[in-house]
């Protein structure tokens, strides 16, 4: 037998496991031995991908479109991006040297931190975050500085907060708005201040705007719009959650061509170029009518509100309503158990798959997915306030 680990290198064993595939592994595993679970644990819309997209994806294939792409993505899909970019913020950008077609916004997060990161280089993440926020920066050796982004400001930052922890090496603040795990969209002054900081102490925005189509009051700001943001912001994106295209793998960055160029070098050695046809589609979904995110958008909200009047009657748990996204995530304060603990108990009990807020660096909270049917949201409710009852 081999001695394995002599073999796996520091900076992948580094690598805490995706905490909400646990959750799910654990419902399936229970699921296998028939029982029958309710999964709030996975972000994806439930919605079919809109028939119009899925067409023009069909149409490409049976053409022929089976090849490589450019690596940057095709020229059309750009040229898509960037007026959509400029449709929702005002800004233009070149689409032949400001976008870059990735595979999923996955991809481009990683390709910003490969591109920008040195060892020691430090890295601001608002917590509660998007796993990937957290774990990927020390991959590559730098350090994530956390800061809070409290319930009690509606979960997002104090400006004050971040100023304290900015110093020699950071070189990145993450933002995240709409939020994935709170469903936060961070008031337009709070943005502002944010970009000021950025400004006076020379730091690289990664602005994560997957959720920007998601916002139930008001509408989306990007930090791009503020002065001085766009020549030091890199916006990260892509079709998943918009238009409930999770499957098909295409997201994209759009920023500076010299930062976007570091990120398209180690595109080039990671995965070349997103699928042929499903750039194809994506084409199709930013350049046709936009009523499938309209009705996408009010479903979700009707199901947020739904979610949110549940859990304000499930004891032991505080529910503020989130603004966007579809995620809600409660406080949970039960004696002697912890956010693991009920989540776990929640699976066994209630049949109810959730995600402990510890594996977003905030335990004490839960999250809990709210893209999925009404029916299941009712009997996940139900199930929540009947299970906690009892403890
Ligand atoms: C905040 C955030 N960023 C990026 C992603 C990546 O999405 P995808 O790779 O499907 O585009 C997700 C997916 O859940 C997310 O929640």
């Amino acid at each position: 037998m081999l001695n394995w680990d002599k073999y796996v290198s520091k900076a992948s064993a580094g690598l805490l496991e995706f905490g909400i595939r646990k959750i799910f592994e654990a419902a399936q595993k229970l699921e296998a031995q028939g029982s029958r679970i309710i999964h709030l644990e996975l972000g994806r819309p439930d919605f079919d991908t809109p028939c119009h997209i899925k067409n023009a994806a069909i149409s490409a294939l049976e053409a022929g479109e089976v090849h490589y792409t450019s690596n940057w993505g095709l020229p059309a899909l750009r040229e898509a991006i960037a007026s959509y970019v400029q449709r929702k913020t005002g800004v233009s950008y070149n689409p032949h040297t400001e976008t870059l077609v990735t595979v999923g916004g996955s991809e481009a997060v990683f390709l910003a931190f490969a591109a920008l990161l040195d060892p020691g280089d430090e890295v601001l993440v608002g917590v509660p975050a998007y796993p990937t926020y957290l774990n990927v920066p020390q991959f590559f050796g730098a350090r994530v500085v956390s800061f809070e982004c409290p319930v009690h400001l509606n979960f997002a930052p104090d400006p004050d907060d971040i100023r304290k922890k900015v110093s020699e090496r950071t070189k990145l603040l993450v933002l995240n708005t709409p939020n994935n795990p709170t469903g936060s969209v961070y008031p337009a002054d709070v943005l502002e201040e944010l970009c000021r900081i950025a400004c006076e102490n020379d730091l690289i925005v990664l602005s994560d705007e997957i959720y920007c189509e998601l916002v139930y009051e008001g509408t989306h700001v990007s930090p791009v719009v503020f002065p001085g943001m766009r020549q030091r912001t890199i916006i990260l994106n892509g079709l998943s959650k918009t238009y409930s295209m999770t499957g098909w793998r295409v997201g994209y960055a759009v920023g500076p061509a010299a930062l976007l160029t570091p990120m398209y070098k180690v595109h080039q050695y990671n995965t070349a170029c997103a699928p042929s046809f499903c750039q194809i589609g994506a084409i199709t979904a930013l350049t046709s009518d936009q009523s499938c995110v309209d009705v996408m958008r009010n479903e979700f909200k009707r199901r947020r509100d739904l979610i949110t009047s549940y859990l304000n009657q499930v004891k032991g748990f505080t529910a503020p309503t989130p603004q966007g996204a579809f995620y809600a995530f409660p406080r949970v304060s039960v004696p002697n158990m912890s956010d693991v603990d009920v989540a776990f108990y929640l699976l066994e009990k209630a049949g109810v798959a959730l995600v402990p807020g510890s594996f977003f660096g905030a335990p004490g909270f839960l999250r809990l997915s709210y893209a999925s049917s009404t029916e299941n949201l009712k009997s996940a409710g139900e199930r929540i306030i009947e299970a906690m009852a009892q403890l």
